[in-house]
């Protein structure tokens, strides 16, 4: 039987790389480096699917001239804020995402980024690899702990219910916002609040879990940096959209902001450079699903979306249902 025609943009896994070779006729760049844009469309000429990652823009134009053969578009991430939904549905194209698969992985990347902003590991770790690390300095790179502090979790889904479990094992205090309050069993003791700026005011830790929409984008910016507690410390691990980068740079240059910890980058893998400059920044290059484990859980299941919307099968997770 002839298998489906499958673009695919990145590398995966072995496991994952081994499924799509024995499953699909593949078309992937030899040389493994990312599609242009001009490049996707015409590698979809005629293929049945696409397993895409948010290094790839599928806006409304895409859309408009992708080849009519394409039924299903996965990605290999949580977050869908790279592709247009609703140009999607017009063109009947399902789209599948992987909520489940990245939880646990990027949940940790947020305790990371918790722990090395507020210990100041960057320069702890200049300090020991320049080889300045001379005398003992009992006074030196003191952080702030963080038993008994509260942690703001802006987005209360999957990954900040994960954090929120984390963080409270290290004696944190749990505040949310989130478009719904969750039932008491899920909630525990984290205290509600309806108004996301609301929330600001309390957090002395501030984490962000929410998907970036029109709404939330831009949404940490100087008006609101100005409603954290003074040295509040800002973790990111949803889009780097959420921030306005020139505002929270300056935040953290006068210390209104004491550090922060980052793992995504309005336009990454491009930062603005201010945050490298910086000493009370921790950074890294978004590597929150990025675990043997997740990455191999979140290709299998982009892969069995694509098989199950291929085969008329119900897949396991869908954000656009295909339209008739
Ligand atoms: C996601 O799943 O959206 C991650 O950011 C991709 O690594």
């Amino acid at each position: 039987m002839k298998k489906p025609i499958l673009v695919v943009t990145t590398r995966f896994v072995k496991p994952v790389e081994t499924r799509i070779d024995n499953e699909f006729e593949v078309r992937r760049k030899a040389d493994g480096t990312p599609f242009q844009h001009d490049e996707l469309l015409a590698a979809a000429e005629g293929a049945d699917a696409l397993f895409v990652t948010p290094f790839d823009r599928l806006d409304a134009e895409f859309f408009e001239r992708v080849s009519p053969s394409v039924k299903v578009i996965s990605t290999y991430s949580v977050g869908v804020d790279h592709i247009d939904l609703q140009a999607a549905a017009q063109r009947h194209i399902a789209i599948g995402y992987t909520p489940t698969a990245v939880t646990d992985a990027t949940a940790d990347v947020a305790m990371l980024l918790l722990l090395g902003a507020s210990r100041r590991a960057f320069e702890a770790q200049e300090l020991v690899r320049s080889g300045e690390w001379t005398v003992p300095r009992s006074g030196a790179l003191l952080g702030w702990q963080l038993t008994g502090k509260i942690l703001g979790i802006l987005g209360m889904g999957r990954i900040g219910q994960a954090v929120a479990k984390r963080a409270r094992a290290f004696g944190m205090k749990i505040h949310y916002s989130d478009p719904h309050q969750l039932p008491e069993e899920k909630a525990g003791d984290a205290v509600f609040h309806a108004d996301p700026l609301e929330l600001l005011g309390v957090s002395q830790f501030l984490s962000l879990h929410a998907p970036e929409t029109e709404k939330t984008h831009h949404f940490l910016n100087a008006k609101t940096i100005a409603l954290l507690p003074p040295g509040a410390i800002v973790i990111n691990t949803a889009r780097g959209g959420f921030i306005v980068d020139d505002d929270l740079i300056a935040a953290l240059k006068s210390g209104r902001v004491a550090a922060a910890g980052l793992d995504v980058f309005e336009g990454e893998p491009k930062l603005n450079p201010g945050y490298a400059e910086l000493k009370n920044t921790f950074l890294l290059p978004h590597i929150g699903s990025a675990t043997v484990e997740s990455r191999t859980q979140m290709g299998m299941v982009a892969l069995d979306n694509i098989k199950a919307v291929l085969t008329g099968k119900p897949a396991p997770s869908l954000v656009a249902a295909q339209t008739e």
